[in-house]
């Protein structure tokens, strides 16, 4: 996790890092700081908590003879997070910033010991510094410094260093977590950061940095070395699609609410990318055929996925199974990597990730590989390492997402995986056309499509759903704990709906198959307690109505999620939430699409009434990097 930025030009350089962290706070936000190229020597500022504590402190920093620097942004893993274990760090000459975990750091730091030098922080990253500062003493030049202390040091890392006798240097190194480059296009110069949205400032056009390579960067440009052999290398430029524009808020409050009301048009554009322009027309084929003819080709499928990607994963599965008949598996990342997995012939692995970063997919896909299985990944991040490693990306078209808690993200990867179950769509346990099913996504609503028309109609402030959710809300905040129940599609809702609820608003909450409750929570229920179930009227509609029979006996407030005019389940609630259509108007499949905002919108306005940090929750961070 945390996110590195580094600069040289001719900008205003402490704005530049400044405002270059503030888009990579999301990827860790207990500390941060940024060293800074003066006229003869360079000056670190660094302060616990959010980037705000940190610029305070720089406001009124004479700009004068600045030229270039580094910052950082940390999301503690070795050490508390204050401002010692802050980055950038220094030893002598040497100033660096760290993102990942150097794995060997206990051997080196028994070296810093013995040669009789104290470490000022606890952090594996200090370490860095006074290998290359070793080297350096035995006579080897800067750059090679970097380079050989570079081999020595294990784990997934990006490093990028500078020298207080080289102003206007710096060196980047990547062995694991992401490290991106990228020329201004204005005024000259060279910005690298961990992920793209830093440099959409300055430029379109990006390299991403190979695991193994460094980047030599000063204001004239960037030379790339493979460090191994210290030979110099090319490296392409790719031209990014995204746009700065889309880093806003756009006048929302948060970003969180902004990206929740995104999707009706993520959906779309989810949807254009993976069919292309022929969307209206069926049957359909995806504009990327060679992952598609590969999972027909297997004859099985692991879905990999961690957080809210795998409860995305686990409606992947379902859909897999009923519409393309292929045996699928969702399973936890973390734990797959360490199990022996019993793998088929043609088995095929896919990685659902939006960041392509998270370190166990990641380690999963690589794993996969070596062994010699087809892999494929669904996830938001062109040039991610996920997508850079796999056989067969293929990628949401969400845009950035900035909130931690993942919500148009959710939706993109549910989309894809949906598309892709239609298009494999291979006889025996298909119960339905595809063709009828497609027709509802993608048919013609008026001015916009049906799916994303009746998302809107969902989100609608003044509409029946968001009026009924906000009395719940009013109503229900202040339980001591809530369950989230459903069946079928809406059991890895109900997963994610806790998730979301547990991650920005800091309140208990369990999502639960709900014909499991019964085995065991149910003996927590009381008054106190919320039950919030999905229950639209599909194929498990009954048992659900069942299950919540039981819950209802046991005196739990309830607020319950199903079709508008549902008059049964609306007499078994406290509160009930229409979703604002008839059941014969949309297939029970795609019903996932509207339900999630739902729930993204419920733990949304529990957290704004609670007072949380809804963007930027504690403890976590988006891009896990980290095992
Ligand atoms: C973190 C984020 C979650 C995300 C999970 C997996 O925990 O906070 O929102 O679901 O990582 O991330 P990925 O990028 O692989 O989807």
């Amino acid at each position: 996790m945390c996110g590195i930025i580094g600069y040289v030009g001719d900008r205003k350089v402490t704005e530049v890092l400044i405002k270059g962290l503030k888009r990579l706070e999301y990827r860790g936000y207990d500390s941060s700081g940024i060293a800074v190229f003066t006229n003869d020597r360079i000056e670190v500022t660094k302060a616990a908590g959010k980037i705000a504590e940190m610029e305070t402190r720089v406001a009124g920093f004479d700009m004068a003879g600045t030229h270039g620097g580094i910052g950082h942004t940390r999301w503690a893993t070795h050490g508390a997070p204050n401002t010692t274990n802050a980055h950038p760090h220094r030893v002598g000459d040497i100033v660096l910033v760290h993102n990942g975990i150097i794995e060997n750091f206990r051997e080196i730091q028994e070296e810093v010991f013995r040669r009789g030098f104290k470490p000022q922080s606890e952090t594996d990253s200090e370490m860095f510094a006074f290998l290359v500062h070793f080297e350096m003493e035995r006579g080897t030049e800067f750059v090679e410094a970097v380079r050989k202390s570079f081999l020595k040091v294990q784990g997934a890392s990006s490093i990028v260093v500078m020298h207080e006798k080289f102003p206007g240097l710096i060196v980047g190194v990547r062995n694991g977590s992401p490290l991106v480059v990228g020329c201004d296009g204005e005024l000259g110069g060279v910005a690298m950061a961990s992920d793209v949205q830093p440099l959409l400032d300055y430029t379109d056009r990006v390299a991403f940095l190979e695991n193994g390579d460094m980047a030599i960067c000063t204001a004239k440009g960037i030379e790339f070395l493979d460090a191994a052999s210290g030979r110099r290398i090319e490296r392409p430029f790719a031209k990014i699609e995204w746009s700065a524009d889309r880093l806003d808020k756009n006048g929302y409050p948060h970003y969180m609410l902004k990206e929740i009301h995104e999707q009706s048009r993520t959906i779309i554009d989810t949807l254009a990318a993976a069919i292309g322009p022929s969307s209206g027309s069926l049957p359909f084929e995806m504009v990327n055929e060679d992952g598609i003819r590969a999972i027909i080709d297997a004859d099985r499928v692991s879905m990999v996925a961690c957080g809210t990607s795998w409860h995305a994963s686990l409606l992947g599965k379902y859909w897999f199974e009923r519409f393309a008949g292929i045996s699928t598996d969702s399973e936890l990342a973390s734990e797959f990597r360490y199990r022996s997995p019993v793998l088929s012939k043609r088995h095929l692995v896919m990685g659902v990730s939006q960041s392509g970063e998270t370190a166990d997919t990641l380690a999963v896909l690589q794993q996969m590989k070596e062994r010699g299985v087809e892999t494929m990944a669904v996830t938001n991040v062109k040039g991610s390492s996920i997508a850079r490693v796999v056989d067969y990306p293929y990628f949401m078209c969400c845009g950035p997402e900035i909130g931690v808690a993942s919500t148009k993200a959710f939706t993109g990867q549910m989309l894809m995986l949906y598309i892709m179950a239609n298009r494999l769509q291979r006889g025996a346990a298909m119960s339905d056309p595809t063709g009828a099913l497609m027709d509802a996504l993608v048919k013609r609503h008026r001015q916009t499509y049906e799916l994303p028309h009746h998302l809107s109609r969902v989100l609608d402030d003044g509409g029946a759903t968001m009026c009924a959710l906000e009395k719940a809300v009013q109503d229900v905040q202040h339980s001591k704990g809530f369950f989230f129940m459903g069946r079928g599609y809406s059991w890895p809702l109900a997963l994610e709906g806790a998730l979301k609820l547990k991650e920005i608003a800091y309140v208990h909450a369990e999502g639960y198959a709900a014909g499991e409750l019964k085995h065991g929570p149910i003996a927590m229920l009381e008054p106190a307690i919320t039950v919030v179930v999905v229950a639209p009227r599909d194929q498990w509609y009954e048992k659900t109505i069942s299950n919540l029979q039981e819950v209802k006996a046991r005196g739990a407030r309830i607020v319950a999620l199903g079709h508008a005019g549902d008059e049964k389940l609306a007499a078994m609630a406290d509160h009930f939430v229409p979703l604002p259509l008839a059941e014969e108007q949309l297939d029970e499949s795609l019903l996932p699409f509207l339900i999630a905002p739902v729930l993204q919108l419920f733990a949304y306005r529990i957290a704004v009434l609670k007072g949380t940090d809804v963007d930027q929750p504690r403890n976590l961070a988006k891009s896990v990097t980290v095992e």
